[in-house]
């Protein structure tokens, strides 16, 4: 909307500024403040982000207060009822839904490049059996820089194409390979006669004494996990990618770094988070309101992993489609099966909370991670590659929202600033001078004796 603007006065000098606002699609619109700091000498202070545009962008599009989501416009249940992950990638690089010959070159380039150079095969080796795969998953990523990076020129769109698809197509082997790393089993290489899903189950789980093809159930089902958080707008770990791709730095250095943040139990690493808890929960014996109460106590660190979202204060729509496809994945396990006490309790815990005023007053829903891990253990995903699943699934929309930005000529360093609360200036003071600090931070050299 044209000619909208808003006027800051500041009640100490009486100096006021007027201050575009810029409306888009949808959504909220924003206050341009980019000339604030230069002709009022002032930053905003927003920590966390919770009022802050970082960018404007055309992906994806949420309503926190509706709980809609949609990649390029398409609603997301019309995307997990009729599209494929494939489809889903395409349509989040390119901003549109492909032509079948379209899609047909998509996923033919997409095959050309699942292999990972053999070298890779020994990074594995220098793990402990036990490592976390996330920690692998950084590792490795962040390798992938090493094997393209004299042919990476990250101002050229077609380098950045390639390094787009290099990375959709090498994600599952990666991930399948830290699978089989942990489990003490020999990698199984991808397969070009299968689907992109199929494709990822088959290394997951095949072993070369025989052969193997995935449920169509199974691989149903992951492909709408995968779809579902395929994007989110500009979640920790999508605004970690395009800060560090805001330096020219490597996208395998920029994916490497957002997947370190989407580890985080804030962030995707809850869907692992939720059903340690709920193990814990359902293994203790105690009742549901202990852990709803420890939730709510300031002075108790837990947390209802699952619930709550910064964006969201309805319910997650990607939540309200994976809890039915919970229901239908578990009618058909047996009523002894771990999962079904483990989803009973979930229902259980969701029908508690959301009578809870405590919940209720703060808009705290259940997210997509309070489903999705029952899902995965229903396809016997172990429990710590669940958040790797969700850095295979996030992958394209880390690189959609990378490629955005570098293809903006406008784009620039993401450069944040602070109010600094430190001390004021002060002199050195000669070592032999110095007195212990009251109250300053002991250094680790105390615990030691
Ligand atoms: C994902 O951003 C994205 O889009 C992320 C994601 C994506 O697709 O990329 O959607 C994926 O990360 C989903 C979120 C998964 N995380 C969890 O399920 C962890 C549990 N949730 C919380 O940690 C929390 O809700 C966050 C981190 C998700 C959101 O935190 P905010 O927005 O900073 O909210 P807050 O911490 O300021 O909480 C507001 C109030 C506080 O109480 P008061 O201080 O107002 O009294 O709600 C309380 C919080 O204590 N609260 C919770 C709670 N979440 C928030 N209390 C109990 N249990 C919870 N889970």
């Amino acid at each position: 909307m044209k000619d909208h603007t808003v006027t800051l006065i500041d009640n100490r000098t009486g100096q006021k500024i007027e201050l575009p606002v810029l409306h888009g699609t949808a959504g909220p619109p924003a206050i341009d403040i980019r000339r604030l700091y230069r002709e009022m000498g002032y930053f905003t202070f927003d920590p966390g982000y919770l009022s802050t545009a970082s960018c404007a962008s055309t992906i994806t599009f949420i309503d926190g207060e509706k709980g809609e989501l949609r990649y390029r416009g398409y609603p997301i249940e019309q995307l997990a009822e009729h599209s494929t992950y494939p489809e889903v990638c395409y349509l989040l690089l390119y901003g549109e839904l492909p032509t079948r010959e379209e899609l047909d070159c998509f996923e033919r380039s997409i095959k050309n490049h699942t292999l990972l150079d053999e070298a890779i095969r020994r990074f594995y080796t220098g793990f402990r059996h036990d490592a976390h795969p996330m920690a692998i998953m950084v590792a490795v990523v962040g390798a992938l820089a090493a094997f393209y990076h004299q042919s990476m020129d990250v101002h050229d769109p077609r380098d950045r194409e390639i390094a787009a698809h290099r990375l959709i197509a090498k994600m599952p082997t990666i991930a399948a390979w830290s699978y089989k790393y942990s489990v003490g089993q020999p990698f199984m290489y991808p397969r070009n006669d299968l689907g992109y899903t199929e494709n990822f189950l088959h290394m997951m789980y095949a072993l070369p004494t025989g052969a193997y093809r995935p449920d169509p159930t199974a691989v149903r089902a992951m492909d709408l996990i995968l779809i579902l958080h395929a994007d989110h707008e500009q979640n920790a770990s999508t605004s970690t990618v395009r800060l560090t791709g805001s330096s020219e730095a490597s996208p395998f250095a920029a994916l490497s770094a957002g997947i370190g943040t989407l580890w985080g139990p804030a962030h995707g690493g809850a869907n692992e988070a939720v059903i340690r808890m709920l193990q814990e929960i359902v293994e203790s014996g105690r009742p549901l309101q202990y852990y709803i109460d420890r939730a709510k106590d300031k002075n108790d660190r837990f947390r209802l992993m699952g619930f709550g979202h910064r964006v969201y204060k309805n319910y997650d729509p990607r939540a309200v489609i994976i809890r039915k496809m919970c229901h239908e994945v578990l009618a058909g396990l047996g009523p002894d099966d771990p999962n079904q006490a483990l989803f009973d309790t979930a229902m259980e815990l969701e029908r508690i909370a959301l009578e809870d005023p405590y919940f209720i007053e703060r808009k705290l829903y259940p997210n997509v991670d309070f489903y999705s891990g029952i899902i995965f253990r229903a396809l016997g995903i172990p429990l710590n590659m669940f958040t790797v699943l969700f850095a295979l699934a996030r992958t394209v929309g880390w690189l959609a929202h990378w490629m955005e930005m570098m293809a903006d000529p406008n784009a620039r360093i993401g450069r944040p600033r602070q109010l600094y609360i430190g001390y004021e200036r002060r002199d050195y003071v000669p070592i032999d001078q110095r007195r212990p600090v009251e109250g300053a931070q002991p250094s680790v050299c105390e615990h030691h004796g």
